[in-house]
């Protein structure tokens, strides 16, 4: 049974909070299946892990959504901020996808970030003695006062946004990124035009006054190399991509660890294990629980299954990730796990542009915190968390992490 047209996404709270068990019973009853979306698009969703891999690393599933869009726009949803800003590597394909991703990727080679290091460590250190103000007895915010600011203000850094303009633009994407599925309201769409506005006049200045950050160096490439509004969808996707898939990473581990006292003891422990620990927590936690959209381009048979030309896939990382046949005891916790790599980053041409930022920043924030924490606990209930972004496809995290920090230890300095 392939064609169950079964509803995908904009689940009710209980099952977009906890999506595993309902990712498990699809992937064991059919692990490539037709589904509708809460928009009322069909689609096709893949399970498995090998099927998983197999469908992001295909060259006959394109990304190129726009393209496709005007060849069935009955098929494909568009989102904000609209088809203007949506010219990005995760956009296209080769060869322009080539040529974007070898432009930004200057960026992210590992030596320079890995000479991020100290500016991640004193960021997360600032934000904590913020923290502390509160008292050791108080409740804070962990979400909105360290997960999402850290890797917000880190690549604020890389783009060279001056420290005075994030607030603002931390706080339109809040309003862009929280909590609504299908058509945006209003104040969503006053916030993209306003975030659109902000980065053409970024670029701006960049063009006049060029320094030693990202955006410079991309306008510096010129015309030739990309045009301005693939230089804007880029900066757009950096900043969408980069911030909220690394916090959603932060709050989900600092949850996961709380719910397994025995692999927090062993982290504290040894916090040498951190590096696995943190793929491990993203295997388990699903920050962004599926890939985002592909069309095919042709029919494509995966696991046996054959999708037709012209429609939608969506691999669900967060199902392959739980894959029994890929991970022994996917449902167990393990930071010592030695299972090889997952999908949480995604795989082929398009895999995470940014996972070796984001893993030196979920390092850093997890050492930082709980070498300064190691007694933090929840503030209130278990079960009143919640995990809370649009129709739960495309990111799993928390809106707020209510935690009581405790006493802190003396920072080695
Ligand atoms: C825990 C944090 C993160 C997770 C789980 C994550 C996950 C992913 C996934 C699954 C993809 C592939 C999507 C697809 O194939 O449809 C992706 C692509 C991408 N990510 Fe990340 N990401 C994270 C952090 C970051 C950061 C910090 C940045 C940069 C600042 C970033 C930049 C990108 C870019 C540019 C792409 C597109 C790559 C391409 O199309 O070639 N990501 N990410």
């Amino acid at each position: 049974m392939t064609d169950t047209l079964g509803t995908w996404g904009g689940w009710e709270p209980a099952i977009r909070d906890d999506p595993f068990g309902l990712f498990a019973e699809a992937r064991a009853r059919c692990p490539v299946q037709r589904v509708r979306l809460a928009d009322g698009h069909p689609a096709w969703v893949v399970l498995g892990y090998d099927a998983g891999r197999q469908a992001l690393a295909d060259p006959r599933i394109s990304k190129d959504m726009l393209a496709a869009l005007e060849d069935n726009g009955d098929v494909v949803a568009e989102g904000l901020p609209g088809p203007e800003f949506s010219r990005h590597m995760l956009n296209v394909d080769p060869p322009d996808h080539t040529r974007l991703r070898r432009l930004v990727s200057r960026a992210f080679v590992p030596s320079r970030v890995a000479a991020l290091e100290q500016a991640v460590r004193d960021i997360a250190d600032a934000l904590l003695d913020e923290l502390d103000d509160a008292g050791p007895g108080a409740t804070v915010d962990l979400v909105e006062g360290y997960a999402y600011p850290l890797p917000f203000r880190v690549i604020g850094e890389l783009l060279g946004i001056p420290p005075a303009d994030r607030l603002d633009l931390h706080a339109w994407f809040q309003v862009l990124l929280t909590g609504w599925a299908g058509e945006p309201p209003a104040e969503a769409v006053e916030a993209s035009g306003k975030i659109v506005a902000y980065l053409r006049e970024l670029v701006d200045t960049k063009r006049r006054n060029p320094a030693e950050d990202l955006v410079s160096v991309l306008v510096a490439a010129g015309d030739d190399a990309l045009t301005t509004q693939e230089l804007l969808s880029t900066l757009f996707q950096l900043v969408v991509a980069g911030p909220d898939t690394t916090a959603s990473l932060i709050g989900n581990g600092v949850v996961a660890l709380l719910d397994h006292p025995d692999q927090m003891q062993a982290l504290l422990a040894d916090p040498g294990q951190l590096p696995a620990a943190v793929d491990e927590l993203i295997r388990f936690t699903a920050p962004v629980p599926h890939a985002t959209f592909r069309v095919t381009a042709e029919p494509v048979t995966v696991d046996g299954v054959v999708i037709p030309a012209h429609e939608q896939v969506l691999v669900c990382l967060g199902s392959a990730n739980r894959d029994p046949g890929r991970f022994p005891a996917p449902d167990v916790l393990d930071i010592g796990r030695n299972d090889g790599p997952n999908l949480g980053f995604g795989h082929g041409a398009h895999y995470c542009l940014g996972a070796p930022l984001a893993r030196l920043e979920a390092r850093v924030a997890f050492e930082t915190l709980l070498g300064r924490h190691p007694g933090l606990r929840l503030a209130g209930d278990r079960d009143t968390l919640a995990w809370a972004h649009g129709d739960g496809l495309v990111l799993r995290g928390l809106v707020s992490l209510p935690i009581v920090l405790g006493p802190a230890r003396h920072r080695a300095e």
